[in-house]
């Protein structure tokens, strides 16, 4: 069993990469190895998204690939799992289409994987003893093809999905990816129902952890050397987690505040915040907090009102820019991404000139653009007057240049200044190093390599549209 390996693929956002880290570390208590090579794993997990149409597209062609890697090693037990195994006609496909997938779980039973594994093993145990038997008039050569083929049609599959699941699993191993920085789930699901979007029906409604829960989890990683947590949750802002001790229901802003007691975490993160919830109390705890950084991630998806009511959204481009004036009002200089769509099914060219000029009026550190991707079962893909491909792009160039222009000023402004910065691993360029600054900024300079992990003070230099470069004080 020590020998065994793995090889996790993954897409998506970083819960699901939060996920394969749990994935990873329950591996690991099995007594497998990680190994980057495909081709040598004995077991492979793909981790699905299903945000957009693209990531749809990369499974099934990572699957292909896999499939080429199975006939030549048909042991090799292949795991699909992740947000696109919450939608029955992606796993109706794999059943029709990609029968040799040996294990298919969804997004609320990762902790089931090892038992599903025992499962798969043991059947693949019976299964064999109805393998021909050597020495009966074949050849060694006859013997293997015939076993081959047994084996490659064979359907023994284990599948367990649910469609939700009030509970939360704690406990879990995680294999951290990095030695200094870490992942904390807060909350998991969604109640939101933006029009667009997927993810409520693949990852369920609302749960949020016990605030003792996440503080111990806290606790225990920054005794293990983690200086910067980033606090994960689809919707962070409606946090209501209930006290496992007084029984009192926590909100966001007070698990903030006892975060930052927490000796040796020097930097707190969260994503992804609602504008809708983005409450006065939590952008105190901007002004009063120590740890938490001055960066947040604040998705306004449109700057048309018209378009945001369409989107379910439930604020107006005006309350956001509200909300904007207000972070900036209690942290001058704070750091501002955002998530944008566009081509959402109605939206106008003067719908879109309103998001390009709350662009220009909000003038965003950086911004995640998306074209509108149609998502089967949502509201949104059944509304009239879907925007065509071309339209699309050709609006998502001028909003990408734009915002491509107020990235480059925002981080020329950083030129000339001394950033604390958290060292994350090495640079592009042999002997360089690159971290980020308090505001989420990527630095590059040059250092030695037993920096990583540590918190240094770096003269920005020179900048571009994407990252920042400097020189180690
Ligand atoms: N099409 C395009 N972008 C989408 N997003 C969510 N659903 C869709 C969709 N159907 C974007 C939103 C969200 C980010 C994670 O992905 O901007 O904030
Ligand atoms: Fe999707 Fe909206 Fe929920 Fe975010 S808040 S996950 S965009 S439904």
């Amino acid at each position: 069993m020590g020998s065994r390996t793995y090889n996790i693929i993954t897409f998506g956002c970083q819960m699901n990469e939060h996920d394969s880290e749990t994935i990873s570390g329950m591996l690991s208590r099995l007594g497998y190895t990680e190994v980057p090579d495909r081709e040598a794993a004995d077991i492979t997990v793909i981790n699905t998204c299903s945000i957009r149409e693209n990531a749809d597209k990369r499974f099934f062609g990572t699957l292909g690939q896999l499939k080429k890697i199975k006939a030549v090693n048909p042991a090799q037990v292949t795991c699909v799992c992740g947000c696109m195994m919450q939608q029955e006609h992606v796993v109706r496909e794999i059943k029709q289409s990609y029968p040799w997938v040996d294990i298919i779980f969804g997004t609320h039973n990762i902790h089931e994987f090892p038992q599903m594994l025992e499962e798969l093993y043991r059947a693949r145990e019976e299964e064999g003893r109805t393998e021909p038997l050597a020495g009966e008039n074949m050849t060694p050569a006859e013997y293997n093809r015939a076993k081959h083929e047994i084996r490659s049609s064979r359907n023994t599959r284990v599948e367990r999905i649910y469609e939700d699941s009030p509970e939360i699993v704690e406990g879990l191993p995680v294999n951290r990816k990095y030695r200094h920085k870490s992942f904390v789930n807060i909350m998991y699901g969604c109640n939101n129902f933006c029009t667009y979007c997927i993810v409520p029906y693949t990852r369920g409604r609302e749960k949020s952890r016990h605030p003792e829960d996440i503080l111990n989890e806290v606790r225990e990683l920054a005794c293990d050397g983690v200086r910067e947590i980033t606090l994960l949750g689809q919707n962070v802002n409606s946090y209501r987690g209930v006290s496992s001790e007084t029984g009192r229901q926590w909100d966001f802003p007070e698990l903030i505040y006892a975060l930052d007691r927490i000796e040796g975490v020097d930097r707190i993160r969260f994503m992804t915040s609602h504008p809708k919830d983005l409450s006065d109390r939590l952008i105190k705890a901007f002004a009063e907090c120590d740890s938490l950084c001055g960066y947040i991630h604040l998705p306004v998806q449109a700057g048309s009102s018209r378009v945001l009511k369409r989107m379910n959204r439930k604020y107006t481009r005006e309350e956001y820019l509200e909300l904007v004036r207000k972070l900036r009002d209690a942290v001058p200089g704070i750091s501002i991404s955002t998530d944008i769509i566009v081509g959402f099914p109605g939206e106008s060219e003067e719908d879109f000139a309103d998001t390009l000029s709350l662009a220009e009026e909000v003038r965003f550190d950086s911004a995640f653009t998306f074209l509108y991707s149609p998502r089967k079962g949502t509201p949104a893909a059944e509304m009239e007057n879907q925007i065509p491909e071309t339209v699309k792009h050709e609006r998502f160039n001028r909003l990408v240049e734009v915002m491509n222009r107020c990235s480059s000023e925002k981080n020329a402004a950083y030129v000339g200044r001394v950033e604390k910065v958290l060292i994350e691993g090495e640079g592009r360029e042999p002997g360089s190093l690159k971290g980020r600054t308090d505001s989420f900024k990527l630095v590059d300079f040059r250092g030695p390599a037993d920096l990583i992990g540590e918190m240094v003070d770096v003269e920005i230099v020179d900048s571009n549209t994407f990252s920042l470069r400097g020189e180690l004080k």
